[in-house]
């Protein structure tokens, strides 16, 4: 698993982060993707950061932070599978896809398997209704999940 950066870094690249994103309108959410992508995840110690910059409370950004299933608080591993479990999906057997997922890879949503090798998470909608029920593994979407496309997922992410 990735190894998280020392406190005076992560303060340092997320006060670049915000002075990108300050000047805009609403800029919470914008600063805190950005973080996202600099450190693949939103650490702990860049919401006081943040919520000095704004001038806002250390709550209300923890609480946007948690709100949005987006933001992850820990490294990501290796890949990143999210399971659609939105409506469409889960009328076409998604739930089954998803009980059937954590157990393959043995970890629930917004874990990180022990080896680094996945971090299972939800997603609400793909876009991808027609061929439900869907997933995306590192940015690529896939289409009408069943217990074999599962399985092909599982040994991909654990080479
Ligand atoms: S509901 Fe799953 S892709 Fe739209």
């Amino acid at each position: 698993m990735a190894t998280q950066p020392a406190s005076t870094d992560i303060a340092s690249r997320t006060s670049a982060v915000i002075s990108e994103f300050k000047g805009l309108e609403g800029p919470l959410l914008p600063i805190l993707h950005g973080v996202q992508e600099e450190f693949g995840y939103v650490p702990g110690e860049a919401l006081p950061v943040i919520a000095e910059a704004l001038n806002i409370s250390n709550a209300e950004v923890h609480g946007v932070v948690t709100f949005y299933h987006d933001y992850r608080n820990h490294p990501a591993g290796r890949h990143v599978l999210k399971i659609c479990r939105a409506e469409a999906c889960q009328s076409m057997g998604g739930d089954a896809m998803a009980a059937r997922i954590q157990q393959l890879l043995g970890i629930g949503f917004h874990e990180t398997a022990q080896d680094g090798s996945v971090t299972l998470e939800p997603i609400y909608c793909l876009g991808l209704c027609a061929c439900a029920p869907a997933a995306m593994l590192d940015g690529q979407v896939i289409g009408r999940l069943d217990d074999e496309k599962l399985e092909e997922i599982v040994a991909e992410v654990r080479l």
